[in-house]
């Protein structure tokens, strides 16, 4: 059977990740694992924390802290709020561990062996006043493409352009302010991608099923102004894999580490391995994933991650894979997701702007904020949150709609048959209507998810809801009970039976809520619904059950009033 290999792209350690990073990566990620695993398929999902590089050495002197004792730290935090978000990651791993070490430095080795890594002499920013240089997110200036004033040394995170530091306009030191900068000559390795222009364009080419937001950013990297550039994979920085090792077929690189974008890609495989040392398993284990010549060609392999990260991912990763001459496993499909806005904004980490996990975790249980995101998740354009979106999400679909099902179909049953499931007579066009819709539905709903097409993937597990709901209004059994008692029976019998039915589906979506109402039907039937009509024989009569509390609650005006005043003023 075919496995899937899933991996999101690896949250940076700065400090707890806000909902558009979420819904742009892991969570999006989670469901389409969540689904896969929900029909059978091996998956094996991995993320990590991305711990090196300046992103890591300015947040840790922010907080005071060493940066290997802040990332041990963060990466905890992180760990947790994956967890309270029901974040199914086979392993989360950290892009500090040895393992990535290990890899990262053979990789520098494979590539220079083959050609494909030098050592150059470059001109980089020093900054007199800080006594250092001042690689990527150390500098900070105006974008010289679209005049963002915030933009890195590495990417303006505005346009999604990469950066070197000397493009920016007006630099300044991100650590001091300091504007009187000079230029400075020092040696570094680059990463010869130009060599490997043409082998990755037929490449992308192969992927024509890629979405256009994917292959367009692909695309104009390799072929606007001169086309694909070698880049300098190390930086002048303490915290990192160290470029210079035993064993380095280059000298003079002491006191420098890789690049954090060089080393991080590397980790969707290191952190395999750690899952699999982690298991007390051998290379085996993790090799079968991620070596053509291990087994990995029955691997389907797709990569969740923002649009910022696209390049990285198109270009520079497998010119890695494939410069090494290595027969290592590449991505098959690219995920790729515009940004989600607050409220007429921009979610922003550094400026704290937007909801962010930890709060979002204290105001609602994870489904709630798991259906909202993923039922909007900015995959054809930007998408914007609000708290009445929000809360009419919530209020809707999830109360009103699949809640008010669970409940009345539980209660009413407990009140005239018991809390077993009933007998009941024969199935009438009704049902049959009931199934017919269902049928569609699923299969439609499954159509999507493969496609990892999550709104409409939403829209029709939604749509599955829905029936439930008309097909109860309609037999209303309520009325039946008092002329044909049998009929009735057979009415709850199916709503029971339509619980689980959308337990199974909705699992990766709202798997908390999934989880309690297979527990009130006392049922650990969590196979797929081939034949909507055999799904709904599932449960047989006399099975027994225990109608759950209510699943969802509303979100009431008055709260979203008081998260909108508490929200406007960034988390300080
Ligand atoms: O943009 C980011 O948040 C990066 N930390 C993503 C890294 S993805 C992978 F390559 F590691
Ligand atoms: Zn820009």
């Amino acid at each position: 059977m075919a496995r899937i290999l899933v991996t999101s792209a690896l949250p940076y350690i700065n400090g707890v990740k806000h909902l558009g990073n979420l819904v742009g990566s892991q969570l999006p990620a989670d469901a389409y694992a969540r689904y896969m695993r929900g029909r059978g398929f091996e998956v094996m999902f991995i993320c990590a924390t991305d711990e090196h590089g300046t992103p890591a050495e300015l947040a840790a002197a922010k907080a005071g802290q060493p940066v290997a004792e802040y990332c041990a730290e963060l990466h905890e935090v992180q760990k947790g709020l994956a967890e309270g978000f029901g974040l199914s990651f086979d392993h989360f791993g950290r892009s500090s561990s040895a393992r990535n070490r290990d890899l990262t430095q053979h990789f520098a080795v494979r590539l220079f062996e083959n050609g494909y890594i030098e050592p150059v002499a470059e001109q980089q920013i020093y900054s007199k006043a800080d006594g250092r240089f001042l690689p990527d997110r150390y500098i900070e200036g105006t974008c010289p493409n679209c005049g963002y004033e915030r933009a890195r040394g590495d990417q303006c995170e505005n346009c999604t352009i990469q950066l070197t530091p000397r493009e920016l306009v007006s630099p300044r030191s991100a650590l001091s302010g300091a504007t009187d900068l000079e230029v400075r000559e020092t040696r570094h390795l680059h990463l010869r991608q130009s060599l490997l222009k043409d082998d990755i364009d037929a490449w992308i080419d192969t992927k024509t099923d890629w979405p256009v937001l994917t292959t367009s950013i692909a695309k104009k990297w390799l072929h606007d102004g001169d086309g694909l550039q070698d880049r300098g994979i190390t930086r002048d920085l303490d915290w990192g894999v160290p470029a210079q090792f035993d064993g380095a077929p280059w000298s003079g690189m002491d006191g420098k580490v890789f690049y954090v974008w060089f080393d991080a890609p590397i980790e969707y495989i290191s952190a395999t391995a750690e899952w699999a040392d982690a298991h007390g398993l051998g290379e085996d284990a993790w090799q079968r994933w991620w070596r053509t010549d291990a087994g990995a060609d029955d691997v389907t392999y797709v990569q969740f991650m923002g649009k910022d990260n696209v390049p990285f991912h198109t270009l520079s990763f497998p010119a890695t894979l494939m410069g090494s001459g290595e027969p290592w496993k590449r991505v098959d499909y690219i995920k790729s997701f515009n940004y989600l806005n607050y409220d007429g904004g921009q979610f922003s980490t550094s400026q704290g702007r937007g909801v962010f996990m930890d709060d979002a975790l204290e105001l609602l249980p994870s489904d709630y904020w798991r259906w909202w995101l993923l039922s909007h998740a900015p995959e054809s354009a930007d998408a914007e949150f609000t708290w009445e979106n929000l809360q009419a999400s919530v209020n809707k679909d999830l109360a009103d709609v699949l809640g008010n099902f669970v409940s009345r179909v539980t209660k009413f049953c407990r009140s005239k048959f018991g809390e077993a499931v009933p007998e009941g007579g024969a199935a009438t066009p009704l049902e049959a209507a009931l199934i017919d819709e269902l049928a569609g539905r699923i299969r439609a709903y499954e159509t999507q998810m493969e496609a990892m097409a999550l709104r409409k993937a939403a829209f029709e597990l939604r749509s599955a809801w829905v029936a439930g709901n008309e097909y109860l209004q309609e037999a209303a059994p309520w009325a039946t009970i008092k002329t044909d008692p049998a009929q009735a029976a057979l009415q709850v019998r199916t709503g029971l039976n339509l619980v689980r039915l959308y337990a199974v589906l909705s699992q990766p979506f709202i798997p908390d809520a999934s989880a309690r109402m297979m527990a009130a039907l006392h049922c650990i039937d969590w196979s797929w619904p081939g034949d909507a009509d055999v799904a709904l024989a599932a449960l047989p009569p006399g099975h027994d059950f225990a109608a759950p509390e209510n699943l969802f609650r509303k979100i009431t005006d008055d709260e979203v009033e008081a998260w909108r005043t508490r929200f406007a003023g960034g988390r300080g």
